[in-house]
């Protein structure tokens, strides 16, 4: 399967991706991850990057679709992915298109601009694996300490409330019009947030058939 995920930011993508990897056998790709490697490991796309993710604007198209053909260039992705971020600006899915990228599905996750900073002020994610919590809706077990790799868990720089802001309104503005993109296509599906992970994991398997 090709799936994309869309959605705001915090809208659920990276916790729902990560859910769907795993039940279809499929590698997660997201960008976002990508991109805060590269940051960590400081190499020329992460400090390109850096300056554009630290005030919640878009990195530009040719460093994103360049990520992209490498990822997805490998074995791992022969049987298809699911794509957590990207694309997010219509150049991004046209040049997809024109890399011969069929996407079966492109699945919105809709939620309110007023739930998302809520979620957003409980986030913690992993800096090192990427696994992300929320200390009200899924904590780790330990508080604190990834579940999955050990690590102890951070706030993102850009869960800022200010940054958060400008990430809602270049997600209107850039993103969003992606939903007309892949709805003139046949291949949008759109599932109403839900309160709860695994209330929202329930319906995202019904609209995908699985
Ligand atoms: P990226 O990392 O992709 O951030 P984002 O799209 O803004 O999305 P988030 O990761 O913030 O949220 P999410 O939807 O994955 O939600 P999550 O599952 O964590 O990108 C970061 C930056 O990188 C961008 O701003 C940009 O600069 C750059 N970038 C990346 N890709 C790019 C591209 N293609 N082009 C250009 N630039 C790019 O959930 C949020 C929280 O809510 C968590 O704590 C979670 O536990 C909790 N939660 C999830 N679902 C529920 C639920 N149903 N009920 C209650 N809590 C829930």
């Amino acid at each position: 399967m090709k799936l994309v995920l869309l959605g705001a930011p915090g809208a659920g993508k990276g916790t729902q991706s990560a859910i769907l990897a795993e039940k279809l056998g499929a590698p997660m790709i997201s960008t976002g991850n990508i991109l805060r490697a590269a940051v960590r490991n400081k190499t020329p796309v992460g400090l390109r990057a850096k300056e554009y993710m630290d005030k919640g604007e878009l990195v530009p198209d040719e460093v994103i679709i360049g990520i992209m053909r490498e990822r997805m260039a490998e074995p791992d992705c022969a049987g298809g992915y699911i794509l957590d971020g990207m694309p997010r600006t219509i150049a991004q899915a046209e040049a997809l298109e024109a890399g011969g990228v069929e996407v079966e599905t492109a699945l919105s996750i809709e939620i309110s601009d007023e739930e998302i900073v809520s979620r957003m002020t409980g986030r913690r994610t992993c800096p090192e694996c990427g696994a992300t919590y929320h200390t009200v809706y899924e904590p780790p077990r330990k508080e604190g300490v990834c579940d999955k790799c050990g690590h102890k868990l951070a706030i993102r720089r850009d869960d800022e409330p200010e940054t958060v802001l400008n990430r809602l309104k270049v997600y209107h503005a850039e993103t969003e019009p992606l939903k007309d993109f892949y709805k003139k296509r046949g291949k949008l599906k759109t599932v109403g947030n839900r309160n709860g992970i695994a209330e929202t994991t329930r319906i995202i398997f019904e609209a995908l058939g699985i």
